[in-house]
């Protein structure tokens, strides 16, 4: 049971998070229903921290999961930011207590009214256009502080779509004295890159390359405050997966970016809610048909489309006895009107009976934050666990 952690525990009664029972809490809520742990946000906080060098800022990607308690954790925690990628998030995140000095406004491909809204809050901002810089300068005044995002030219990532190198986003690397010279009516304070999503042990030597590059410009800008080496950070969605350790990033950020003498930033999201998160849902359906045992659930991909729009799997665990011995073989679905609707083929699992609770892990991040409302199937709970 790979997914265990200090928080999500197997017991004789099922499994629990911080102690609480989650099939009896699943029944007192409803289903489908997300449940984050407090306790364990705060320890991945910790864990990052501590593998950054000494002058450093956590910005939480708030796009991972934006639910009003977690937020709340994360500003009580105490200095960790915002990563905002749309005026929503800078709003949500104002609401939420944090000041506009805290967040950072890092998204692409912005309109004017993206822009008036972000001036209009006061939020510094990360660009990654031409076209944004122009744009930008027109609303505000000379030596306003800025971040350029480039693209670091490497590709690596949990699966090749979410390699983030060589896409939408960033200025060239070869462009760099372009960018200076289109920026120099503003005070360039930061260095962004981001390399993509779900960065595997392999990626190592993508992100010291990137890394090293990130410094060399650095070392070219005077006036730099910050760099920040984004996320990327942290998922694990099977026993198999080796996801980039935190002790070989946190030697990167101290081999390359901690000799610069400026803060060192980062923006993850995954690695600080991910496996804080569990999705718990009842089963309505048992029935075998043409040799394979369906198991239905109340809840499809409208309220977690990660498994279906990215081909990330997830861990398919029964609640009240996840240590029993394997009964049987299911094909676990959703109640959307799809036949993409799938959460997990073949997965082995003790008897399943209608009536049931299941949990789906990891599911802190990417999940209810990404929920549509297909089908009018968007109904969740959530539920933050803060003993
Ligand atoms: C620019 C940027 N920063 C941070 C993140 C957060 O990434 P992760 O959840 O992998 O930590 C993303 C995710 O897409 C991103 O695009």
């Amino acid at each position: 049971m790979w997914w265990t952690t200090e928080s999500l525990t197997v017991t004789p009664v099922g499994l629990r998070l911080d102690g609480v029972e989650l099939v009896q809490l699943a029944r007192e809520q409803g289903t489908p229903c997300f449940v984050y742990s407090a306790r364990r946000i705060r320890h991945n906080l910790d864990a990052i921290r501590e593998a950054m060098p000494a002058r450093s800022l956590i910005q939480y990607a708030m796009k991972a999961n934006r639910s009003h308690r977690v937020l709340d954790v994360i500003r009580e925690y105490g200095g960790v930011g915002i990563d905002a990628c749309s005026p929503g998030e800078v709003a949500l995140a104002l609401e939420a207590g944090f000041r506009p000095a805290e967040i950072s406004f890092n998204a692409s491909m912005l309109s004017d009214r993206d822009l008036d809204a972000v001036v209009a809050s006061g939020v510094p901002v990360i660009l990654d256009t031409f076209s944004a810089l122009r744009r930008y300068r027109a609303r505000v005044p000379r030596g306003t502080p800025i971040g350029l995002r480039f693209d670091p030219d490497v590709r690596a990532g949990y699966t090749s779509h979410l390699a983030y190198g060589r896409a939408k986003f960033g200025f060239d690397l070869g462009d760099f004295a372009d960018v200076l010279q289109a920026a120099s009516d503003f005070e360039v304070v930061g260095l962004h890159i981001h390399l993509g999503w779900g960065l595997r042990e392999e990626a190592a030597g993508a992100v010291d390359l990137a890394f090293a590059r990130l410094a060399s410009l650095a070392r070219r800008v005077p006036s730099l405050v910050w760099v920040n080496v984004g996320g990327g950070l942290g998922a694990r969605y099977r026993g198999a997966d080796r996801p980039l350790s935190l002790s070989r990033w946190g030697r990167a950020l101290h081999e390359h970016l901690a000799p610069l003498g400026v803060a060192v930033v980062c923006e993850p999201g995954t690695a600080v809610v991910s496996d804080a998160g569990v999705l718990l849902v009842q089963v309505n359906t048992v029935e075998r048909r043409r040799g394979v045992t369906w198991v239905g659930v109340d809840a499809g991909h409208a309220v977690d489309p990660c498994p279906v729009f990215y081909g990330i799997p997830i861990e398919v665990v029964h609640a009240s006895c996840p240590a029993d011995p394997v009964a049987g073989r299911y094909r676990v679905v959703g109640h959307i009107n799809e036949a993409s609707d799938v959460w997990a083929t073949d997965v082995e699992l003790p008897e399943v009976g209608e009536g049931d609770i299941l949990a789906f892990l990891p599911a802190g991040a990417y999940a209810a934050s990404m929920a549509s409302n297909h089908c009018l199937r968007g109904n969740y709970a959530e539920v933050l666990i803060d003993p």
